[in-house]
């Protein structure tokens, strides 16, 4: 599965405008918060040898291990934290650092999880409803489905999802959980089908969904808010943080926070609209077509 040509399964996006707007240079120190695969990791990597420091976190434990192989390809100056991102102080302790020169998150899921049946993550492939990017921990997405209740269903499609369709979700979803359970992913899909109109939209009626219930389970939102809170304090002058979101929550959770810190005089902002993928690169990577990103640089 791992192909040591660096074409993993999972296409890092935007790759030369992440460079350009991060600027890793020989001997710096940069963080990859959400290290997934490697696939950016490694091209810093390159940037940074040889005498440079990569941190990479992920809380997947399993992706970790491709990071490791994939990193380790380039170079040997790096160290990877089985973390949640909004835990940067801990990390950033462990690794005996408290100033970095860069700073990168790419959000949302990898493709590595995402291919995965058995993660849960897919609404097109038949598997257990998980969704839990560290599989060590916390509760899965089947679990929300079991204990919520129909309005609080309905808040979380339509709060996460920003679903039209959610109360009308959500009462199928109880109505088939207590008539027989709900277990799958396919289950799930099919479930979200046969509750909403047939409209016009090119998406998957289970889109919506299935992101409102991965940002629960994952608690993706308040690890942002969090880390957001907190990473200019270890940021050199003149270090750059350069984030890429895959939805609209997301990047309005970035785009606010840049504007805050903009006029705190903590950062300018780089990006004043988010830079997307162009045409060829959507051709080649269909999903980072919903891709946003943002950068800033510690003043
Ligand atoms: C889009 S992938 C990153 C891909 C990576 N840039 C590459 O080029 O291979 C996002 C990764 O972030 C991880 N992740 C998501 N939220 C996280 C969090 N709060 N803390 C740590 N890792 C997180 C996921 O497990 C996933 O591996």
């Amino acid at each position: 599965m791992h192909d040591t040509t660096n074409d993993l399964l999972h296409k890092p996006v935007m790759v030369e405008e992440v460079l350009d707007y991060l600027n890793p240079q020989t001997g710096q120190v940069i963080i990859d918060c959400t290290v997934g695969g490697g696939g950016h990791a490694s091209k810093i990597m390159s940037k940074i040898k040889p005498n440079g420091l990569l941190i990479g976190i992920d809380k997947d434990m399993e992706i970790l291990q491709i990071a490791k192989q994939h990193i380790s390809e380039i170079g040997n100056i790096f160290k990877l934290y089985h973390a949640d991102y909004s835990e940067i102080d801990e990390v950033l302790r462990q690794a005996g650092t408290d100033k970095v020169n860069g700073v990168l998150l790419d959000l949302g899921t990898s493709s590595l999880q995402f291919d995965q049946a058995e993660r849960g993550f897919s609404f097109s492939k038949e598997g257990p409803l998980d969704m839990r990017m560290d599989r060590s921990q916390g509760i899965t997405a089947k679990d929300l489905v079991h204990r919520l209740s129909e309005q609080k269903l309905e808040e979380l499609f339509s709060k996460y999802g920003e679903e039209r369709w959610s109360r009308r979700i959500a009462r199928a979803i109880l109505k088939e959980e207590n008539d027989t359970g709900i277990t799958s992913t396919r289950q799930l899909a099919n479930i979200i089908e046969r509750a909403v109109p047939r409209g016009k939209s090119k998406i998957h009626p289970a889109t919506r969904v299935f992101q409102a219930l991965r940002i629960a389970v994952n608690k993706e939102l308040e690890s942002l808010e969090v880390f957001l809170n907190k990473i200019h304090n270890y940021m050199t002058v003149g270090a750059r943080i350069v984030i890429i979101s895959f939805h609209s929550l997301e990047d309005r959770i970035v785009k606010n926070k840049f504007s805050e810190r903009a006029k705190q005089n903590i950062f300018q902002i780089l990006t004043k609209k988010p830079i997307t993928p162009g045409e060829a690169e959507i051709e080649r990577n269909i999903r980072c077509r919903s891709a946003k990103l943002r950068a800033a640089e510690r003043i």
